[in-house]
């Protein structure tokens, strides 16, 4: 099976997206799957996610200290064959970058029609919490279409 690298996108990829990234991670095999994570916007870049995102995924045995920001770009419409997003706000900044119809094709709400993941940043834990329950089923429901 030829490798499938999938990115998730949120805004400031340091609390949506690195749950996302990290949540798939823990469900496929590497050697498969490569998923990585980026935002749309540049205000956080370089920096790790945010304490709350690193709580709740540790609690579940899920480990993001390793993961770094970084923005979006072009370049990752050629580099990942999916591209899923978090909310319709990513969505629309997705699209504007991209190319052509095969760009736009890659790029779904990682939440089945038009849900959104809810941005937690300005909340507290108990969107943390939330936030990783509807990734968490979202990513099982990645790895069964990976599957078919
Ligand atoms: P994320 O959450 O898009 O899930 O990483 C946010 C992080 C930072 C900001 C907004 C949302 N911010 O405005 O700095």
């Amino acid at each position: 099976m030829a490798q499938m690298k999938i990115l998730m996108v949120c805004l400031g990829n340091i609390c949506r997206s690195p749950l996302a990234q990290g949540i798939l991670e823990s469900k496929v095999d590497s050697s498969e799957v490569i998923v990585d994570s980026a935002g749309t916007a540049a205000y956080h870049v370089g920096n790790s996610p945010d304490k709350r995102s690193v709580a709740v995924a540790k609690k579940n045995g899920i480990d993001l200290s390793k993961q770094k920001a970084r923005q979006f770009t072009v370049e990752d419409f050629s580099l990942f064959s999916k591209i899923y997003v978090m909310d319709l706000s990513n969505y629309e900044n997705v699209i504007a970058l991209s190319q052509n119809p095969e760009d736009k094709a890659k790029v779904n709400l990682i939440l089945n029609e038009s849900m959104e993941v809810p941005d937690p940043y300005y909340g507290g834990k108990e969107g943390f919490e939330y936030c990783f329950d509807l990734l968490n089923n979202a990513c099982d429901q990645i790895v069964k279409s990976l599957a078919k």
